[in-house]
């Protein structure tokens, strides 16, 4: 750690008091310990972001009515581990130490072979990457002769993605097509465009913990819509629609991430209707649309049920490879217009090369895509049975299509889980990260993008770190604190 002064904002003693909760553990005498407990929690689960600056010690101690001592020697415990660094001058702020960090949808590390990554929900490339990428060599070099700026994306590209979405059942042209760095930027760029500061936006809960970090960015109000049991709660949806007006909507409703669903096509419709009845544009994230593990036909794209409030993202991410960073927006022809304009003042255009390598991707046969289905099915299925063996305890639904398990926990011990099961030597993301205020501690993402036997290994990990929790504390109350009985 270099920086000098704090990065991010600032918490005051007042809001850290009350984020804390009741840290102290009853009856306990190591105050100091269970304070750097107390934050070091905030800061793995996300609630006090890395970079925060926090307030000065003096203030604390007033805040929690505890001595000064004691939270200069949580301070220093923090400080060893690495979780709060200090500046003369500047104060202290929050820091997640290097391979500390279960945060691998947010940041970009490198897992120590011994770790098992399950906090990211993204498969390696299919073995057709390279080959493709040969074989538009020739194209390349045609290309090597023009400027290579293609504000919309490259032309062949956008033909091919558009025959994708008429196969769908969403008749497409490429002037309904925008071609972005991956769809993510998509999202990013509708939010740029279509909403203001202090605007809402409705999202489902859980989500995209990104989709929210895009939220915030935009300056705007994420509005969570809880999902049920068996899926979305439309009559939620339509009462916020209704009750909370949000500019924009943002729904993954095929093999939602984290939870797994497919909303169906009657869904699709009443959906569509109450969209058109608010006149609330959407951004369906459609990124994991290809990965379905079931053989009957698919509903067709939202946007035949919207028509035009839909803008739907797409990606080569989860379909081919992350890395080549090629997502795309569908949408009305205008509205494609409109992005264009917006995006000069972001960025001028995606890869040529990375253009023509996902345009023959989608171009050539199905198989790989097809064998990645069979095989994330599989996976699917080795998780499943790893998690029911070691923990009988944990329930899930098995998913017909995605990533991930969404698994509910016994107790509201996610973060906790989350945290000690870095000391067993797996990296998982807690349920708080996927809503907007934190919660979810019932709840666990378990992605089966890892080889099977690692996901077994994982799955064993995974009970030792639960039962290590459950032995060493009483659980926490649902919103995350350290209850006082
Ligand atoms: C639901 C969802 N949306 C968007 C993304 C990001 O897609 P891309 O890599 O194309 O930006 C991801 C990747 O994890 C995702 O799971």
């Amino acid at each position: 750690m270099t920086a000098t002064v704090p990065p991010g904002g600032r918490v005051n003693a007042r809001r850290l008091a009350q984020l804390l909760g009741t840290w102290r553990r009853r009856g306990s005498r190591h105050g100091a310990t269970d304070l750097a407990a107390g934050i070091r929690l905030l800061v793995l689960d996300g609630r006090l972001p890395a970079g925060t600056g926090l307030p000065p010690e003096r203030e604390l101690a007033a805040a929690l009515a505890v001595s000064r001592t004691m939270v200069a020697a949580a301070w220093e415990r923090l400080r060893v581990d690495g979780l709060v660094v200090s500046r003369r001058g500047a104060g202290s702020w929050t820091a997640v130490p290097r391979g500390a960090s279960f945060g691998g949808a947010l940041d970009e590390r490198e897992t120590p072979p011994r770790v098992i990554d399950l906090a990211r929900a993204v498969p390696s490339s299919i073995p057709g990457v390279a080959a493709a990428a040969e074989a538009v060599l020739p194209r390349l070099a045609a290309e090597l002769t023009g400027h290579g700026y293609h504000e919309r994306g490259v032309l062949e590209l956008r033909e091919r993605i558009a025959e994708r979405y008429t196969e769908r059942g969403l008749p497409t042209s490429p002037d309904e097509v925008l071609v972005t760095n991956g769809a993510h930027h998509g999202f990013a760029m509708a939010l740029r465009l279509l909403v203001g500061p202090g605007e809402r936006v409705l999202i489902e809960q859980p989500t995209y913990p990104n989709a929210i970090e895009a939220v915030r960015a935009a300056h705007a109000i994420p509005v969570p819509v809880a999902m049920s049991d068996g899926g979305w709660d439309l009559e939620g949806v339509e009462a916020t629609l209704r009750q909370s007006a949000p500019r924009l909507a943002y729904l993954i409703v095929d093999f939602q991430n984290p939870t797994g669903f497919r909303l169906d096509e009657a869904g699709r419709a009443r959906l569509g209707a109450a969209l058109r009845r608010a006149r609330t544009p959407v951004v369906i994230d459609e990124t994991q649309v290809e990965l379905d593990f079931e053989d009957g036909p698919a509903p067709p794209p939202l946007g035949a049920f919207a028509g035009d409030l839909v803008i739907a993202t797409g990606s080569a991410g989860k379909s081919y490879w992350g890395g080549l960073r090629i997502g795309w927006v569908r949408a009305s022809a205008e509205l494609v217009n409109r992005l264009v304009a917006a995006r000069r003042g972001l960025d001028l255009g995606s890869p040529v090369f990375e253009q023509l390598v996902v345009a023959e991707l989608l171009a050539g046969p199905r198989d790989a895509l097809v064998e990645r289905r069979t095989r994330l099915a599989a996976h699917r299925d080795t998780l499943a049975d790893a998690v029911r063996a070691e923990c009988p305890d944990w329930s899930f639904r098995l998913p017909p299509g995605g990533l991930s398990l969404w698994c509910r926990l016994p107790a509201p011990v996610s973060s906790r889980i989350a945290a000690v099961a870095q000391n067993f030597g797996v990296r998982v993301v807690p349920g708080s990260f996927f809503a907007p205020h934190g919660g979810l501690e019932r709840w666990l993402r378990l992605p089966y993008t890892e080889a099977p036997d690692t996901l077994r290994e994982a799955a064993r990990r995974l009970a030792l770190a639960a039962v290590s929790v459950a032995e060493s504390r009483a659980p926490m109350s649902e919103d995350g604190h350290i209850p006082v009985t």
